[in-house]
């Protein structure tokens, strides 16, 4: 059994918590940092547990949250708006939204088969991806945004928590270019279906801006960008997943098929990880007042490799990413399944079930197995009781090279 990511950095999540709560009350009282030992001076009204909102505090988060979620998801009125520079949303963003970044960023990070050192953490916000790229070993983080009240959060969290961080203003809209220098890891947290609207030619001028930054990569380094599971902002990225492709470039995760990806060929199709997560209680407070569910942890993701490096081959065999929930029904076990063949159904019956096989009754959206013994079906592959189930790498792990 492989120990979960969620595992791995829920304790870092959790010393979160605490200078996420005191870095928003002091920034509502517009206290300022200084004084003694950089501590924050406290204020009346700042006080309340360290780790937890006070009833009061809970319902104005609550409702910023509310707006956020209807701005940013389902109405999509405030994607590009400046959210961040309203303290009540910032304060919302903060407490709510940031500790899902942060553990999204873990996720994917932790999927890169080396630990990052030079981070540029674009569309940063107050920085929960520069942060979780520091606390998987960064030693050099730059967060860039155009918000100047984001970017002092993400200052002040980084005196909070006694790390060093580099803010800088970036914004590609308006003519800002991204810090000078080269990186290991360039990440990109749902800040790109904000960039250019949602009309045509979008995409394509998101697509020329991650090819100019793909060029700012060190040789072996990441373009990592993540996206909400929306279906649309979901389907934008492997939109422009087809387009640099296209352009010659390599995904080095999650995808094994390197042609265009199957999931647009159909309207209601896209493609998103899902992985079990235990939310800081802060941020189940905050959903449940806000009646938002954050069970799992659901993201868009691409993980890009600069120009002329070469796609991984993947493992031997016949190989699959499983791309769907599970679809069970009627005595059997079904689930979409991705390789480097394409798009397909993978089914097992009940009946056929076997030790050899037995994995396949357990798997989880994002691993990627190994199965032989695979027949054409009218809608996919059946698997059948000489068949065989290995999971070759579980879901957030990277896949080892082909063995
Ligand atoms: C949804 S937030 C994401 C923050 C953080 N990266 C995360 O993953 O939680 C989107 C960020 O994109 C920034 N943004 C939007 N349009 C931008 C632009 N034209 N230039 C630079 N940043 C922009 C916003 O200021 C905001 O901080």
């Amino acid at each position: 059994m492989h120990t979960p990511q969620s595992t791995v950095y829920a304790r870092d999540l959790a010393r979160w918590m605490p200078r996420l709560i005191a870095v928003w009350r002091a920034s509502r009282q517009g206290a300022g940092r200084g004084g003694r030992g950089g501590q924050w001076h406290r204020g009346p009204g700042e006080e309340g547990p360290a780790d937890r909102l006070t009833p009061q505090e809970l319902r104005e988060v609550a409702s910023g949250v509310r707006t956020l979620s209807l701005g940013l998801t389902r109405e999509r009125k405030l994607a590009g708006a400046r959210y961040m520079d309203d303290p009540k949303l910032l304060g919302a963003y903060l407490l709510f939204y940031w500790p899902v970044s942060y553990a999204q960023g873990r996720e994917a990070l932790g999927e890169l088969p080396e630990r990052p050192r030079e981070v540029l953490d674009l569309g940063s916000g107050p920085g929960p991806l520069a942060f979780a790229a520091m606390d998987a070993g960064a030693s050099n983080v730059t967060a860039a945004d155009r918000s100047k009240q984001a970017l002092a959060l993400a200052r002040e969290l980084a005196a909070e928590a006694g790390e060093a961080l580099a803010t800088r203003e970036w914004d590609p809209v308006g003519g800002k270019p991204a810090p000078e220098g080269k990186y290991d890891v360039i990440t990109m947290g749902h800040v790109l279906n904000e960039l250019y609207g949602t009309g045509p030619g979008a995409v394509q001028k998101r697509a020329a801006l991650v090819e100019s930054l793909l060029e700012r990569l060190k040789p072996g380094g990441t373009l990592l960008i993540l996206e909400p599971a929306l279906r649309d902002t979901s389907r934008a990225l492997l939109e422009l997943r087809d387009a640099v492709v296209g352009h010659g470039y390599a995904v080095r995760f999650p995808c094994l098929y390197r042609g265009n990806c199957p999931a647009l060929l159909k309207a209601s199709d896209w493609c998103h990880a899902e992985r079990p997560w235990s939310p800081p209680r802060v941020v189940e407070d905050i959903a449940r007042a806000a009646s938002i569910h954050k069970e799992e942890l659901k993201m868009s993701y691409l993980a890009l490799a600069p120009k002329a490096e070469a796609w991984r081959e993947p493992p031997t065999g016949q190989v699959y990413r499983i791309v769907s929930e599970s679809l069970e029904g009627k005595g059997r076990q079904r689930y979409m399944g991705c390789g480097p063949e394409g798009r397909v159904g993978l089914a097992l019956q009940e009946k056929h079930r076997t030790q050899a096989n037995e994995a396949f009754f357990h798997l989880h959206r994002g691993d990627v197995v190994r199965v032989t013994e695979t027949e054409e079906r009218g809608d996919g592959l059946a698997l059948n009781e000489r068949s065989e189930v290995r999971v070759v790498a579980a879901a957030g792990r990277g896949v080892p090279p082909a063995s």
